[in-house]
């Protein structure tokens, strides 16, 4: 198995210290997209969904046992966290106290490189990061796939980037613990498949809905919804046997048609869910652009108005300049295929 489909050595316990445990993780990017719960609070997604981690914009976590301390204290990015966000962390850390048996309250100190909420999987990174580092200041012993399920209960994406390259997440069946076990991410082991994603950040503020909300609207009151959902099991087994191929456009057209339906969903919300801006659009025309000149360029699109933009290595210097030029103002940034969290040794202590 290739070394980025491996977990670091998250679960050994001779590395849980009183110093506590740093760990590092990677957003990821859906190529079958998760959109819709069917169980909010374990979070259980409604559809299966696959992504390729990134080797770009770290989260980086540390937890800190502070027994003396009365609460949690979360900070992010230097300043203390406040709200749901704070909320979000202490609630994951309830849960892994649960897990381990243990009470103490908690430090967590998270660095993100990523602009935070901005459609940019930062929550993926983040619940991923602090699962590993959570769990190793506590003293769980969890395998990979154990880790996936935990990093799932901050948010599904998270699952994902445990793992390295690309994953797929089994959305799970029944209720309660049954669908709780059955949720989890593995790696899909395609060593061969190593393409360029080119980000488009038309916006990198924080987006007007979450991506909680919006999927709990879409669900409840999309007609669309459904169908989506339907079509979505076909794509993942055509996506699952274009990236055994090594098939770049299968793969990209596979990825924009899922992408695109997902926001369908969203638009047919009431009220609407939109994300595509002006900008987002004019980056998805010029990627059209690109394919009718010849260039196999496919777009994907989150929670948020950037777009991610599929293309062989050799092409991703053009692809770049065009999306550049298509939303003037716009940051671009090119990612490959990353690695899974980890703990950092030596770190956190
Ligand atoms: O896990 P969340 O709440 O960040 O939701 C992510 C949903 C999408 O990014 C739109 C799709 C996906 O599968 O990552």
């Amino acid at each position: 198995m290739p070394v980025d489909h491996q977990l670091g050595p998250a679960g050994s316990h001779d590395r849980v210290l009183d110093g506590g445990a740093t760990a590092v993780a990677h957003p990821n990017i859906a190529l079958i997209k998760y959109w819709g719960k069917r169980d909010e609070r374990l979070i259980i997604p409604y559809v299966d969904s696959l992504s390729m981690t990134l080797d770009i914009f770290p989260t980086t976590t540390t937890v800190r046992l502070s027994p003396e301390a009365q609460a949690d204290i979360v900070t992010l990015d230097g300043t203390p966290a406040a709200g749901e966000p704070r909320q979000r962390v202490i609630a994951f850390l309830d849960l892994v106290r649960e897990m381990a048996g243990r009470t103490e309250s908690a430090a967590v100190d998270t660095r993100n490189s990523v602009p935070t909420a901005a459609g940019l999987a930062s929550s993926a990174s983040g619940f991923a990061a602090l699962a590993v580092a959570g769990a190793a200041a506590y003293g769980l012993e969890l395998d990979p796939t154990a880790l996936s399920r935990l990093a799932r209960r901050g948010s599904a994406s998270a699952a994902r980037s445990i793992f390295g390259a690309f994953a797929i997440c089994h959305a799970g069946r029944g209720v309660g613990a049954a669908a709780d076990l059955s949720s989890y991410a593995e790696p899909v082991p395609v060593p061969e498949f190593d393409p360029a994603l080119v980000i488009a950040m038309v916006n990198a503020g924080p987006k007007a809905v979450s991506s909680r909300a919006a999927m709990r609207r879409t669900v409840e009151t999309s007609p669309l919804y459904r169908s989506w959902a339907n079509s979505s099991k076909a794509d993942l087994s055509d996506m699952q046997a274009a990236l055994r191929r090594g098939d770049l456009e299968a793969v990209g057209e596979i990825a924009e048609r899922n992408a695109l339906g997902m926001h369908a969903t969203m638009l047919a919300a009431r009220p609407a869910v939109r994300y595509l801006s002006p900008a987002s659009l004019a980056v998805l025309d010029s990627v059209l652009q690109l394919r009718r000149d010849g260039l196999p360029a496919y777009a994907t699109m989150d929670a948020g108005p950037n777009v991610k933009v599929l293309c062989h290595r050799a092409d991703a210097a053009r692809v770049a300049e065009t999306v550049r030029s298509a939303a003037p103002g716009c940051s671009v940034v090119t990612a490959r295929r990353g690695p899974g969290a980890r703990l950092q040794m030596g770190a956190g202590r």
